[in-house]
């Protein structure tokens, strides 16, 4: 007899955006006349740039040819755009990052749930509260949880809030972690964490012996010059931390699919018997083992992001959607919203207004105003009684939604 995980029957409801998809879908087959206006998932809505573009087509006519065809890839991912990685993201910024600590993937969302396969079950997770769902629900279903109560959290994991209160600024763990999620600029507050803060974080996993799992995928999209984009901006993170990357929201690659994940070939856990193992040896097998490479003509797009034309048609995609989060928020504040995040990130975190709980308060936008975002007490408990909205999308669309976020509220 076939056995399920039973893992997953403790995963609550549906996973967060298929949700509000069938909450959507089911609304406007009552209601075809509605011109919704959809600021939930982070899904970019630019095409790709021209730089890109030619990358994508020149290298696809090279399959087209017996000398140039490629079959199967290095599973790491092709040196070019390793090499391109290690130059321009972390060289630049003066981190110590080798072109072979980066593995190339198809999505830091595949990469922050695969990546449990090489800890131990019996490591302690601490998450920021409200999180990106992925970090909770994949320590769920691997079973490295115990059970889920009403308000979404699940016994066993420690949960660090990031409120207004504490200025998103969660305070380290009380009792010891193994294992630590950090998301900065912060998905879905849009909050960003100090070099201070950071340097908190890295000495904390020092002195426990603890690892950092950080996804920096909003990193291109801060505007501050005195906020990290990398964890190794921060002295000694090499020796505790994983970074996540990927191409999609700095470069518009949510339907291409390419990222990479770092992994410093100085960091290392113990076994059971106290032996030191280097991470990288098992994510390299790990890899190779589960995965076969991003496509080619992927990774010479991804590469083209590094050209000059790229880096600066990439910078105007993303000047574009910070000056459509900018819209929100002042749109926001005039009609007495209170709102976070949106200045080095694409996401706008208000508070709901008279105290509505996050899904009222999606029901009532999107019944009222035909507008869809994403209820803050879906990305955990701490987010109850706030809401996420999203900066991708057209001028047009953005304006037109502040326009009837005003109508609304005011
Ligand atoms: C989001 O809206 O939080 C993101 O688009 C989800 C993702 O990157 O997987």
């Amino acid at each position: 007899m076939a056995r399920v995980n039973e893992h997953y029957l403790k995963l609550k409801a549906g996973y967060l955006f298929p949700e509000i998809g069938r909450r959507v879908t089911a609304f406007c087959k009552a209601n075809p006349e509605a011109k919704v206006i959809r600021l939930g998932i982070g899904d970019v809505t630019e095409p790709l740039p021209p730089a890109i573009i030619e990358a994508m087509h020149k290298s696809t006519d090279e399959m087209a040819k017996h000398a140039s065809f490629r079959g199967y890839g290095p599973e790491q991912g092709y040196d070019f755009l390793r090499d391109a990685i290690a130059a321009n993201d972390y060289k630049a910024r003066g981190c110590d990052v080798a072109a072979d600590e980066i593995f190339i993937s198809d999505g830091s969302k595949c990469d922050t749930g695969n990546i449990l396969d090489i800890f131990g079950t019996d490591n302690v997770i601490a998450v920021t509260d409200p999180v990106y769902p992925v970090y909770v629900d994949t320590n769920v279903m691997s079973g490295r949880t115990g059970a889920g109560d009403d308000a979404g959290r699940y016994a066993g994991i420690t949960y660090l809030p990031a409120t207004a209160e504490n200025n998103f600024t969660p305070e380290l763990p009380k009792t010891r972690v193994d294992l630590i999620y950090l998301c900065y600029p912060n998905n879905p507050t849009g909050t960003v964490a100090s070099k201070e803060t950071l340097k908190k974080w890295v000495e904390y996993a020092k002195a426990n012996d603890a690892i950092i799992l950080y996804d920096a995928a909003y990193e291109a999209y801060i505007t501050d010059p005195t906020i990290p984009h990398s964890i190794y901006e921060i002295e000694g993170a090499r020796d505790v931390a994983i970074e996540f990357r990927s191409f999609s929201k700095t470069a518009g690659f949510t339907g291409t699919r390419c990222a990479f994940t770092v992994i410093p070939k100085s960091l290392t856990g113990t076994t059971s018997t106290g032996e030191r193992v280097d991470f990288h040896r098992l994510w390299n097998r790990r890899h190779c083992t589960k995965f076969n490479g991003v496509s080619y003509p992927i990774q010479r797009a991804a590469e083209a992001v590094y050209s000059d034309a790229g880096k600066q048609q990439v910078a105007a995609i993303i000047k574009f959607y910070l000056e459509n989060a900018r819209l929100i928020r002042e749109g926001l504040t005039k009609v007495g919203i209170e709102v976070h995040g949106g200045v080095n990130a694409p996401y706008v975190w208000l508070k709901t207004p008279k105290n509505l709980s996050s899904w009222d308060f999606f029901d009532f936008l999107l019944s009222k105003g035909n507008l869809v975002g994403t209820p803050g007490s879906g990305f955990g408990a701490a987010g109850e009684g706030y809401f996420r909205l999203s900066a991708f999308n057209s001028r047009a669309n953005i304006e037109e939604a502040v326009v009837r976020f005003s109508k609304l509220l005011s």
